[in-house]
């Protein structure tokens, strides 16, 4: 049936674990990988056998300056390169990792969790798109000239900001990674990346392999704790510019970072999104757009999932008769497993995260959890948790209010399109909305007057390259995988007037 089923389980696991050994230790510095300067070292497990994998360097100061210093003396040559010249390399090296793929997505899975059949293959595939797709816009970074002035030209150049800090999440690591490192590099910026403490043996493979194209120092990955790595690196003095996504308190930080040297920051953030079923809506499309929202590829790992349900009262139990039996479907298995839909969560953090909140909402007088609240049956080791989904939560609770990042949603009953607008908007977070009808005035009215910054109607689909992504509230600033956001975040624009007169 798939042509990538012919090697076992044991096999693949083994065979991403040697490699985790060979990048253990390592940090992709100044054109290739090398042992980093620190003897520090932090494990990485596997979270489907709570085995550990590799250790990676706990990076302090010597290793960011060393980073930094190889991204600063690149940035010369790189931002100096023509344009279309920068973007060739960037597509070669999309060419290149594409060859690689299937191995990249095989260790990705190994150390987040995520299904390789369902996410971590599609994933790859994302960020080789992502880099193409910025490889060919790198000629479309242009200023503006100004009306004609007699005796004056009048223009601006948008330049490379310098060395750009990236710091990413565990959830989605390659598709994070291009979404920082396309457009810096294609506007002639040099990165230096930090991933996170569970996910960084993939991102230091693909670093090692754009060392295979780009030159030297332009692609920089180190690892290490984000308070420690990640803190030194944003507040490195040549440091020009931090885009991050992660959680919004973590944001906050690294705002603070940035301010003390007057730096801009894209953030990417949390997100508690609703997602609403009017009374008209098709019953089966709204079915399959929760299905989706809640994201059981990333085990509701992501940022964009629908995680606040709301159904109108007239199908409710329609729509929710669809969505159990759509979840009792989805198989739950070793990430690495060719049969696999759904793998397991991050880590022994994340997986008590949502066990605290499943508890809470236990508590809670009126609450029912509908599916889910415990281990898949068989799956006694490893981070798996059963698709929870919980009906009767208030909205004040934190059940319905924090980001729980977990197989874990809210849904509610609601006849009063007001009201659940009203619900759907008392949120500090204001990443993504989805609204199920048939009533096309009643969608466009959602559309505005929803807070946030990714919207979507009878679908739910996720972001790709050349589909603006970016939220509001405390989910973030700036935005992402567009033409316009490359210019904005990773330039600056100086502005020229020549006078162009004879006397
Ligand atoms: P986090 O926000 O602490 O970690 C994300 C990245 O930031 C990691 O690379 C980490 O090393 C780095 N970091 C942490 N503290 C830092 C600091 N002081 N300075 C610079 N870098 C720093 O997220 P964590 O702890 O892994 O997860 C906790 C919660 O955050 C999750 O339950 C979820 O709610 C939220 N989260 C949201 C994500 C999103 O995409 N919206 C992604 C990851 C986490
Ligand atoms: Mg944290």
């Amino acid at each position: 049936m798939n042509a990538f089923a012919i090697d076992s389980l044991e096999a693949r696991i083994g065979a991403q674990t040697a490699e985790a050994r060979r990048l253990s230790g390592q940090i992709v510095c100044g054109g290739g990988l090398r042992k980093a300067l620190t003897t520090a070292q932090f494990d990485i497990e596997n979270p489907a056998t709570e085995e550990i994998i590799g250790s990676a360097p706990r990076c302090g100061i010597e290793d960011v300056n060393s980073a930094v210093d190889a991204a600063s003396l690149a940035f010369r040559s790189w931002s100096a390169t023509p344009a279309r010249e920068r973007g060739a390399l960037l597509m070669r090296a999309a060419d290149h990792l594409d060859g690689f793929r299937e191995d990249i997505a095989r260790l990705s899975s190994l150390e987040t969790g995520n299904a390789l059949p369902t996410q971590s293959r599609n994933e790859a595939g994302t960020m080789v798109d992502i880099l193409r797709y910025f490889g060919g816009l790198a000629g479309e970074i242009n200023g503006q000239t100004y009306p004609p002035d007699p005796g004056r030209l009048l223009y601006t150049r948008r330049e490379a900001l310098g060395v750009v800090g990236a710091i990413i999440p565990w959830n989605a690591p390659l598709m994070q990674l291009a979404s920082k490192i396309a457009p810096a590099l294609a506007a002639g910026n040099t990165v230096v990346l930090k991933p996170a403490e569970q996910a960084p043996l993939a991102v230091l493979r693909v670093f090692e392999l754009l060392q295979a194209v780009l030159p030297p120092g332009v692609a920089n990955a180190i690892t290490g704790l984000g308070e420690e790595a990640g803190r030194l690196l944003c507040q490195h003095p040549a440091v020009r510019k931090i885009s991050f996504t992660g959680s919004s308190a973590v944001g906050a930080m690294i705002m603070h970072y940035a301010a003390d040297k007057i730096v801009p920051v894209t953030a990417e953030l949390g997100g508690k999104n609703p997602n609403i079923v009017l009374a008209d809506a098709n019953i089966d499309r709204a079915a399959r757009g929760i299905l989706q929202g809640l994201r059981l590829q990333r085990q509701g790992q992501s940022c964009s999932a629908g995680t606040r349900i709301y159904i109108h009262d007239a199908i409710y139990d329609a729509v929710i008769e669809r969505v159990l039996a759509g979840i009792t479907s989805f198989r739950v298995g070793n990430p690495l497993d060719e049969a696999t839909q759904v793998g397991c969560i991050v880590s022994r953090k994340q997986f008590d995260r949502v066990e605290r909140y499943i508890e809470m909402a236990r508590q809670t007088p009126g609450a029912r959890i509908l599916c889910g609240g415990q281990r898949p049956e068989g799956l006694d080791k490893g981070y798996y948790y059963s698709t929870t989904l919980i009906e009767g939560v208030p909205a004040s609770s934190p059940v319905c209010r924090d980001e729980i990042f977990g197989p874990v949603a809210t849904v509610s009953r609601f006849t009063d399109f007001e009201t659940v607008l009203q619900e759907a908007n008392d949120t500090p977070y204001g990443l993504a909305a989805t609204i199920f009808t048939e009533n096309l005035p009643a969608a466009f009215d959602f559309v505005s007057r929803i807070d946030a910054g990714f919207v979507q109607v009878n679908q739910f689909a996720v972001a790709e390259a050349n589909i603006e992504y970016g939220g509001t509230k405390m989910s973030g600033m700036g935005r992402e995988l567009s033409l316009a956001s490359m210019v904005q975040h990773f330039t600056w624009s100086k502005t020229v007037i020549v006078n162009t007169s004879a006397a």
